[in-house]
């Protein structure tokens, strides 16, 4: 777990990619690659917000880390021409916290809770009538005398982000009047990034590499980025200045990133399920506990991708390892195995629904 910021696949914000993190983002809706259905429907949603001179509704955001969920919210405060204001869930510690917040905003602006299934109970209570009427209640004085005042707030727009949808509470979802799930992207969206975002860092790029990272970006803006950047600098160093298909191969293969976009731990879970639980089904803890690698970060950024790629199957009993994982990893399969496997239990798509 220790070296987990080491990892060049982990797709939260390590350090590297702060400064670049902000120029490689797209500022308008229209430069926004990839997830047609979101797109779609926001702009949809601010025109007609803008139309009638009102807020846009909130907006909850949900899917692995890395998909591009603060580009979003940065993107819509942009589109409606508001100030952004960025928070996190366990940042908000007192009531007091959230309240001079929702004071601070104009009409239009956004307010964007990132980690917002870490709010804590009280202070979800008061996003309840912030969100539904505009509105703070403040409670003054204490005991028999004490008295409810309620303040008007601005028509903001509040931005939800969460990678565990299902640790948010009924109340504070309901509330949401747009809920959208973020997806993987396909190869060739995550090669129209890795054009545009060579472009933007001003280096050569050739088609057949930019293909080649975004192959092993696990269908994420941010590993592609993250990618790119540590070819370029081997190609700085080693190449001829452009990034080609070998340099990317090479740099990629140092990095321990295979084909399918895999690394170690990728490699690690897999592994363990067909050796040393027959297959599956296993539960996550004891995987975590096998792999040495935390349930949260198994459950968040690995698993999610490995099964939308078809290499594990969830249960309610617990992971299986499909027949695409005893391939990846040139292990003997037993097909009655996977099949018996499969007759016995539920299984679940990567958003929890029963299939
Ligand atoms: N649709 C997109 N088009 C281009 N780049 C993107 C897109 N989505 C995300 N990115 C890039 O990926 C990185 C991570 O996105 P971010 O919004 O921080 O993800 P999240 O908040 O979901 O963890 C950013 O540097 C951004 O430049
Ligand atoms: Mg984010």
């Amino acid at each position: 777990m220790d070296d987990i910021e080491e990892r060049i696949i982990t797709s939260s914000i390590i350090e590297e990619d702060i400064g670049a993190e902000y120029s490689l983002r797209p500022q308008r809706l229209r430069e926004y690659i990839g997830q047609p259905k979101i797109k779609e429907k926001l702009n949809i949603f601010i025109k007609a917000a803008i139309s009638r001179e009102e807020a846009l509704d909130h907006v909850l955001l949900y899917g692995p880390p890395g998909l591009g969920k603060t580009t979003l919210a940065n993107i819509i405060a942009k589109e409606m021409k508001g100030n952004l204001k960025i928070t996190s869930g366990p940042a908000i510690e007192r009531a007091g916290d959230l309240a001079s917040i929702l004071t601070s905003l104009s009409d239009y602006d956004v307010l964007f809770i990132d980690e917002i299934h870490r709010l804590s109970r009280n202070i979800e209570e008061i996003l309840y009538p912030a969100m539904e009427d505009y509105a703070l209640d403040i409670v003054i004085g204490k005991g028999a005398s004490a008295k409810s005042i309620r303040l008007d707030l601005p028509k903001f727009t509040l931005i939800g982000a969460t990678t565990r949808i299902g640790l948010l509470t009924a109340p504070l979802r309901d509330r949401f009047g747009v809920l959208s799930a973020m997806e993987y992207y396909t190869q060739d969206e995550l090669k129209e990034i890795v054009i545009r975002s060579s472009d933007i860092l001003k280096v050569e790029i050739t088609d057949e590499a930019a293909v080649e990272i975004a192959r092993r970006s696990r269908g994420t803006p941010r590993i592609a980025n993250r990618l790119l950047k540590r070819v370029r600098d081997y190609c700085d160093v080693k190449g001829n200045g452009i990034i080609d298909l070998k340099i990317a191969r090479l740099a990629s293969e140092l990095l321990e990133i295979d084909g399918e976009g895999f690394d170690r731990i990728d490699n690690k879970m897999l592994a363990a399920i067909i050796d040393n639980f027959n297959g599956g089904p296993v539960g996550i803890e004891t995987l975590s506990y096998f792999i040495g690698e935390e349930i949260g970060t198994l459950e968040d950024v690995y698993e999610p991708y490995l099964i939308q790629k078809g290499f594990i199957i969830r249960t309610p009993r617990g992971r299986i390892a499909s027949e695409k994982a005893y391939e990846h990893l040139n292990k003997p399969l037993k097909k009655s195995k996977v099949h018996k496997n499969l007759r016995q239990f539920t299984v679940f798509d990567d958003k929890d629904n029963e299939i």
